[in-house]
């Protein structure tokens, strides 16, 4: 079997570190392996399956050979290097914003929009809360989906180890440094800044991240996004609007035809989608599925992810290994 060269860029943080676990789990066929991310991590050592690797400083030389290079540094580290690491010849994968809502760039959720890739280039990966949000929503859309309102629960591991650090830090009494409010006895509405519109920035990727990978540019969308003060694992309620009649149990029905989604549904003895229940899997659990009764044809349901691992790393993977299986790498 042929084995990728793969450079991992930002891969001393939460994301990047999830690359590499969630490769060894997949059993990705990595050829050379490269790790980088900024001068203050160069030299420091991760393992990746039982063997030693140096983290490097990204440079402009840093993807020569690369066959596929994942990144999860930020917005700034993605604009300017992922450019330069497709042009060496390396499918890029990118975790950032930067790239998600340009013309020409597919952006992913390997269950859903897998065709979208025609060759070569950048790859976004989607918002976390939009990839738990949209593989719900897919296997619906032949009802006739013409209004989504989503509200979020949002983990602090979606802040990096910085949002991480401070819901600790207040835990134990000290004050907050990274949040605008104590994030441990309060959740927050506002992640990424605020636009003019009153939305937030995470709240308009939602909007038209949903509309880019469901292929409906003219889908009503709103969204509220909360952080909320659980480690890891983000939930999201969907209230979901149809042309067509809609039962819970058509819902079910195609929710459990739907790869990626596990069907997550017994209230009565408290088995629903929670964060808890999500940490540590790449599957979206769904669940407190109901008919909305504010309208006609609407359903109410709740997700849950691990927003590290489906909503980011296993994505990012997941588009890799499908590329590869279909011999588009
Ligand atoms: P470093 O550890 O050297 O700061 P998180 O989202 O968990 O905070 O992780 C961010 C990741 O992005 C880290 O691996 C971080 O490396 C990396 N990073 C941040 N800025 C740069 C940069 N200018 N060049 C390369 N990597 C960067």
């Amino acid at each position: 079997m042929r084995r990728y060269n793969v450079a991992v860029v930002g891969a001393t943080g939460l994301v990047g570190r999830t690359f590499l676990q969630v490769m060894e789990e997949y059993g990705f066929p990595v050829g050379n392996l490269r790790l980088f991310a900024s001068e203050r991590s160069a030299g420091s050592k991760i393992n990746y399956c039982g063997q030693e690797f140096t983290v490097e400083e990204l440079s402009e030389n840093s993807f020569e050979g690369a066959d596929i290079a994942l990144f999860s540094a930020g917005g700034a580290v993605s604009e300017k290097y992922a450019p330069i690491a497709a042009a060496a010849g390396a499918v890029v994968i990118d975790n950032s914003s930067r790239w998600r809502m340009e013309n020409g760039i597919p952006l992913i959720v390997p269950e859903i929009n897998i065709g979208d890739f025609s060759g070569g280039g950048i790859i976004a990966n989607p918002n976390c809360s939009t990839i738990q949000s949209v593989l719900p929503l897919y296997p619906l859309k032949k009802y006739g989906l013409k209004r989504v309102c989503y509200t979020t629960y949002q983990a602090v591991s979606g802040s990096g180890q910085k949002g991480k650090n401070d819901l600790f830090r207040t835990l134990n009494g000290d004050s907050p440094q990274f949040y605008p409010h104590d994030i441990s006895k309060t959740c927050i509405p506002e992640i990424d800044v605020f636009l003019p519109d009153g939305y937030t920035k995470e709240e308009r990727k939602m909007i038209d991240e949903t509309r880019k990978i469901l292929h409906m540019p003219e889908l009503k969308v709103s969204a509220t996004c909360v952080r909320v003060p659980v480690p890891n694992s983000h939930a999201v309620a969907i209230a979901a609007e149809f042309e067509n009649e809609i039962t819970v149990q058509d819902v079910v029905t195609a929710l459990e035809g739907q790869d990626g989604v596990t069907v997550t549904n017994r209230p009565q003895e408290h088995v629903y989608p929670v964060s808890t229940l999500a940490n540590g899997q790449d599957e979206v659990l769904v669940g407190r599925i109901r008919k909305d009764l504010s309208c006609e044809n609407g359903i109410l349901m709740y997700s849950a992810a691990d927003n590290i691992r489906k909503g980011a790393a296993a994505n990012a993977v997941q588009i890799a290994m499908r590329l590869i299986k279909e011999g588009k790498i």
